[in-house]
């Protein structure tokens, strides 16, 4: 049996652990196994790797993907479905496992649709996709993201300043939620939910009153709704990533700006950005990366295609990829309320 596996999308901790576990528990069933470099856009450039006991040997603490990443999508390419099911036919592979986020898998299920045998395990920091209560990288990302909080604390209360981070997330703010709540920051401002600036600069305001002269502001990079509310906002040019997605990022500057110019308090922002994305999975990401890889295994076995690896109350199961990109995962109003509980 041959089994092939891609790493699409942003890259994210855990990716390499996914690797790693569908290698090894393929390999005691005699299924061999080959990696498609740089995402779908390997199958164009006939790039492949043998995966081998040694080729994923030390690589379960590893930030990034042994296989390279790309938004390539073969689906807007001329001739892409026809090319993309050539090529493949050459290359005899059973099936293909897909490793990516939201905009991956809508990929993978345009393959589905085409014929070609599909698995699907989620990743992405972002923790937006539907119907799997975690996916790996989220974990990480929040940690960094909570000790980057810990960090402004510090300089914050040293320079008596407001302080804002910017996370990453897109359209879904459990980022910036759920560091924020970790992290004891005094306003969390998500996508989800509209925070008006009165709010915001109201919490500042009453913590200098009982004597805390700095605060700790999150604010998720898809809350693009406080754009609205500041009337002299620097217009920063959009640009689109591969997928045709609009790239974020920078809110934030506009927001410390504007807090000072509404306080009088000095404001700073920090753009945590590709940070949360590097380096080393936490234990957590390696273990759910391991747990998915192992039943995506499973799955192939199985004969299960079309479906996503997720997890549920803590049990690895399977949905159907189309049932994983029906909508977003975005944040639930009673996790917010939560949160809101320990605003200022
Ligand atoms: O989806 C993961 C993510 O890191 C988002 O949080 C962020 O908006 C985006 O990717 C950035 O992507 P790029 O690598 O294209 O800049």
């Amino acid at each position: 049996m041959n089994l092939a596996v891609l790493t699409s999308g942003g890259d994210c901790p855990g990716l390499n652990a996914v690797i790693r576990a569908i290698v090894r528990s393929a390999l005691p069933d005699k299924i061999k196994v080959t990696g498609i470099i740089g995402g779908w856009e390997g199958i164009w450039k006939g790039e492949y790797v043998d995966l081998n006991m040694p080729a994923v040997a030390g690589i379960i603490n590893r930030g990034g993907t042994i296989l390279g990443t790309s938004r390539f999508s073969p689906f807007e390419q001329k001739n892409g479905k026809k090319i993309l099911l050539e090529r493949l036919s050459h290359k005899n592979f059973d099936a293909i496992i897909a490793i990516g986020g939201e905009g991956s898998m809508h990929i993978a299920q345009l393959a589905h649709e085409a014929g070609v045998n599909i698995i699907g395990v989620p990743k992405t920091i972002d923790n937006d996709i539907n119907g799997t209560d975690y996916t790996f990288g989220f974990d990480t990302a929040v940690s960094i993201a909570t000790e980057a909080i810990d960090r402004l604390h510090t300089t914050a209360e040293s320079h008596h300043r407001i302080m804002v981070l910017e996370v990453m997330g897109r359209h879904a703010g459990w980022i910036a939620l759920y560091s924020g709540i970790a992290g004891g920051a005094d306003v969390v401002i998500i996508p989800e939910f509209e925070t008006q600036l009165d709010n915001i600069t109201g919490v500042i305001q009453k913590r200098y009153d009982r004597g805390k002269l700095f605060s700790i502001i999150v604010i998720a990079e898809g809350a693009e709704f406080i754009e609205k509310e500041i009337k002299d906002s620097r217009k920063y040019i959009k640009k689109k990533d591969d997928f045709g997605r609009t790239r974020l990022g920078g809110i934030g500057y506009l927001l410390a700006e504007e807090i000072e110019q509404r306080t009088g308090f000095e404001s700073r922002a920090t753009i945590l950005g590709y940070v949360q994305r590097g380096g080393m999975p936490s234990a957590f990401d390696r273990i759910l990366g391991t747990r998915f890889g192992v039943h995506a295994v499973k799955m192939f076995l199985n004969r299960q295609f079309g479906r996503m690896a997720a997890i549920r109350s803590n049990i690895i199961t399977d949905i159907s990829i189309k049932e994983a990109i029906s909508k977003l995962k975005t944040v639930d109003k009673e996790t917010y309320e939560v949160a809101k509980v320990f605003f200022g």
